[in-house]
């Protein structure tokens, strides 16, 4: 019988893109084959993302678009993820060209929902699990030199806006040998660096061992694989696991340590548990014992009853820390959490002028960041073509600032060393050190030679 082919489309956070790669194991071992043009596809799967309503707009957009491809020739339509566990009344309802929906924690059900639809039966598989962690499915990953890793599921945080809990679930870890086995294996096929990813790492645990350990594990498979981690909780990031970034030399220094917010009123709103005295000491602590980490945070603008002195706080906050990057948001309500009930009394002019304002700031500072290190040479993972220029190459720092500089016969994978000779705020533009001083090399080359 002809094999089947299965199309994906993914949106969100690196935990639903860990997910699709665990997704395409379970139905490649089930005998369809992956495709990555939807034309060709008898099977069009969307894993989803909730976290903010625009988030939940481009995927209805998507399945709208899906729909005309059903119109056209018979195709199966299953929407996964985030959405399908949080949404799952109203896809349903709304939605009869959807075959089935199917939520983070029951990926193992998709070749019998696959077969359901087949037979011209909907499905629904939406149930949480306090164990499930797919720790026996190798993710189908494509070839390359960087990898994730989730080590952990759902979050038990339940910061107010947030639907992560909901859609995910409770924190459960995989097994820190497993995770080991993991890693052994990519290194052995050539992948140069690891991110180890969970909703909140810090709160990692299998028996005695915490997540400082298993970084501390990982970092010692192979002394040239990169080590990265996302997302740590300020609460709970501890002296150990600062010490052991510190001292592994392979794990990057760079920490995305999300605050949320200046004000300590709204982060008590938010439940963040965390004042921002407790994050400036944070830190503080973090820069005195590695001197050369890069930080980069998440903002929230406009939570309920933030007022403008709360907003002028975060940005004195960001002015004060002088972060390397953020990703900044405009709050959106979601159904199910706390903040849902609280008044969304903040209009939303003014959420995006506060939004605007976040925005130009952390981009000054990123830029100045940046512009600082023209002059210096940094050691690059070579990842491959830079998607703007053809003719150049692009890597990342270990503090994952992205380098683009001309190729010159790097491989992919490579280090290489990078003089960096200008920069805007996402970019680093440079040249291989090997080639800042091409004619005296060149002169000494040919001098030996004759
Ligand atoms: N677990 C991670 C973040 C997960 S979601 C952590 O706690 O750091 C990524 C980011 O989306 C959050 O840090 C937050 O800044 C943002 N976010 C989550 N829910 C949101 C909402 N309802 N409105 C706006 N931004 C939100
Ligand atoms: Fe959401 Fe908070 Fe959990 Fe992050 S820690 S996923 S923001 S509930
Ligand atoms: Fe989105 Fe789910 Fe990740 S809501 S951010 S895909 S955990």
């Amino acid at each position: 019988m002809k094999r089947q082919k299965v199309y994906i489309e993914t949106y969100g956070c690196q935990m639903n893109v860990a997910d699709t790669e665990i997704v395409l194991r379970i139905l490649t071992q089930s005998g369809y084959t992956h495709v990555t043009c939807i034309d060709e596809a008898d099977i069009v799967l969307i894993n989803t993302c909730a976290v903010r309503e625009n988030a939940e707009q481009r995927v209805v957009g998507r399945i709208a678009t899906f729909h005309r491809l059903k119109r056209v020739r018979p195709i199966v339509i299953g929407v996964l993820g985030c959405i399908a566990e949080h949404q799952r009344e109203k896809m349903w309802e709304i939605d009869d060209g959807i075959d089935f929906i199917v939520g983070p924690d029951e990926y193992r059900k998709l070749p019998s929902l696959i077969e359901a639809a087949q037979r011209g039966e909907r499905g629904i598989a939406v149930q949480l699990s306090r164990v499930e962690t797919y720790e026996d499915i190798e993710p189908l990953r494509t070839e390359g030199i960087s990898a994730w890793i989730a080590i952990m599921r759902g979050c038990d945080k339940f910061c107010s806006y947030c639907v992560v809990p909901y859609t995910r679930g409770r924190e459960r870890s995989r097994s820190l040998n497993g995770i080991i086995k993991e890693v052994e294996n990519l290194v052995a096929r050539g992948f140069k660096e690891v991110t180890l990813l969970g909703q909140n790492v810090n709160a990692y645990r299998d028996g005695a061992y915490d997540f400082a350990d298993l970084l501390r594990e990982v970092a010692q498979v192979d002394r040239s694989l990169r080590v990265r981690f996302t997302t740590s909780h300020p609460f709970d990031m501890s002296e150990k696991l600062i010490d052991t970034i510190a001292e592994y030399p392979n794990i990057c220094n760079f920490i995305h340590l999300p605050v949320q917010s200046g004000s300590n009123r709204i982060l008590e709103l938010m439940n963040r548990t965390y004042t921002v005295e407790h994050y400036r000491h944070l830190v503080h602590k973090i820069r005195e014992r590695i001197p050369s980490v890069a930080l980069s945070t998440d903002i929230i603008a406009g939570f309920p009853t933030e007022s403008q002195e709360d907003h002028l706080m975060t940005l004195a906050l960001l002015e004060e820390i002088q972060f390397d990057g953020a990703f900044m948001f405009r709050y959106s309500p979601r159904e199910h959490t706390k903040a849902w009930s609280m008044f969304d009394d903040v209009p939303d002019h003014v959420k995006i002028e506060r939004l605007n304002e976040i925005i130009e700031l952390q981009r000054s500072i990123t830029l100045r960041k940046n512009e600082a290190l023209v002059g210096t040479v940094v050691e690059v993972l070579v990842e491959g073509p830079s998607k703007k220029s053809p003719t150049d190459y692009c890597g990342r720092t270990e503090t994952n600032k992205m380098v683009v500089f001309p190729y010159t016969g790097q491989a992919i994978g490579d280090y290489c060393s990078i003089a960096i000779r200008s920069a805007n705020a996402a970019t680093l533009f440079g040249v291989d050190e090997k080639q800042v001083q091409p004619s005296s090399c060149i002169a000494q080359e040919r001098s030996m030679v004759l």
